[in-house]
């Protein structure tokens, strides 16, 4: 793009403004524009064209430690996506590439060589997957999955895997994996609609919706798991947690991903009451962090590929369109509006 085209250019941006308490509500977002530079020598300018909405997003606009620093007051929020380059003076990046990196909710993303490597910034195949699959299951959430049960949950054939949170990003990669390996996969999701698509698309045995009534988890966890829980992967925590924790087997893993049902509390975040079942039968709950699988996800990304092309593997995207319409599609992931893995298409491919 020439120089008089990209200074013609707009980049508007949301920041962070104030931070929350509870739900983000439209007080916590400032809208900002400014012009778009030319690239520093060996630097790149990216277009944003879609951007993942995730849950940690809700964890980086609180002050305090983390896995990563908390997004700064004034700062423009914090996102992972996908574009193209428009303007490049790197050799290793060619105008109308494709690539991931952490663009920011903003529309365009200026680099320099010295920043490249610690934003993530790498090129994407458009021939082995779409660009919102490439935020789905060949991006950050399926690396999630993939190396949480992997890694941290250790599924073997025959054995039974719980996943909550089974409709969405983490836990369509977590179910489809987990049967792959031969395990029995029951999900656990909001609504009938989730759970028949998780059964009938993805090839779980069972679902369990835990909103049909008080104690529909616990009941289904004892008609659908008859031989205990192996393996609970937990997006949820709260009294989710806490139901399949009664039911696990001795060695169990209990893989923590995240507690979605706790990142908007206003009181002390619930833990679970159950864990002296860990003791009980000899289990195991660990964490996870996707980014310290970093120099593996290529192994992933190619697995899970071969997946995709060969039909074992299903994705399932949730896109909402335009910028600006940011503050609210985030909130779905909080009152489980978004049904498979939340996109925010910003311009198009
Ligand atoms: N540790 C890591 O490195 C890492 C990386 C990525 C994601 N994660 C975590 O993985 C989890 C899933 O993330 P995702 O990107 O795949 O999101 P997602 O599942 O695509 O979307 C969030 C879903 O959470 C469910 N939910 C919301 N509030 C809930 C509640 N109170 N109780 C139970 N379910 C609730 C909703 O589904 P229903 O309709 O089923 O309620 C909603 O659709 C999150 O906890 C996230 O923080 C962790």
């Amino acid at each position: 793009m020439s120089q008089a085209t990209l200074s013609s250019l707009v980049n508007h941006q949301i920041r962070l403004a104030a931070r929350p308490v509870g739900l983000p509500t439209d007080a916590n977002w400032s809208h900002t524009s400014e012009a778009v530079a030319e690239p520093a020598e060996g630097g790149v300018v990216l277009q944003t064209l879609a951007l993942s909405l995730d849950p940690a997003m809700r964890g980086w606009m609180n002050e305090g430690k983390s896995y990563i620093p908390p997004v700064a007051i004034g700062e423009v929020m914090r996102a992972g996506g996908v574009g193209r380059v428009i303007a490049s003076k790197n050799d290793k990046y060619a105008v109308g590439d494709y690539v991931s990196a952490s663009f920011g909710v903003q529309e365009y993303l200026s680099l320099e060589a010295a920043d490249m490597r610690r934003n993530g910034l790498t090129k994407i195949d458009l021939r082995v997957g779409t660009l919102t699959q490439w935020l789905n299951v060949l991006g950050m959430p399926g690396m999630t999955g993939y190396f949480g049960l992997m890694d941290v949950g250790q599924p073997q054939a025959g054995e039974t895997l719980v996943v909550s949170g089974a409709a969405g990003a983490v836990g369509q990669t977590v179910g489809q994996m987990a049967k792959i390996r031969g395990c029995r996969v029951v999900g656990i999701a909001g609504g009938q609609a989730k759970c028949d698509w998780v059964v009938k698309e993805l090839g779980f045995d069972a679902c369990i919706d835990y909103k049909a009534g008080p104690s529909a988890v616990r009941e289904g966890l004892k008609a659908h798991c008859p031989q205990g829980v192996d393996i609970y992967f937990d997006n949820v925590g709260g009294d989710i947690l806490d139901a399949v924790l009664a039911r696990i087997n001795r060695k169990a893993r209990i893989v923590i991903c995240g507690a979605i049902s706790q990142y908007n509390a206003t009181t002390a975040i619930a833990g679970p009451k159950n864990y002296l079942s860990l003791l009980v039968n000899r289990a195991r709950m660990e964490g996870i962090v996707v980014f310290d699988y970093a120099d593996r996800y290529h192994l992933a990304v190619a697995e899970m590929a071969g997946y995709l092309k060969d039909g074992r593997m299903k994705s399932k995207e949730d896109v909402v369109h335009g910028l600006e319409n940011f503050p609210n599609a985030l909130l779905k992931l909080f009152n489980g509006e978004n049904f498979g893995k939340l996109v925010l298409e910003v311009a198009n491919a």
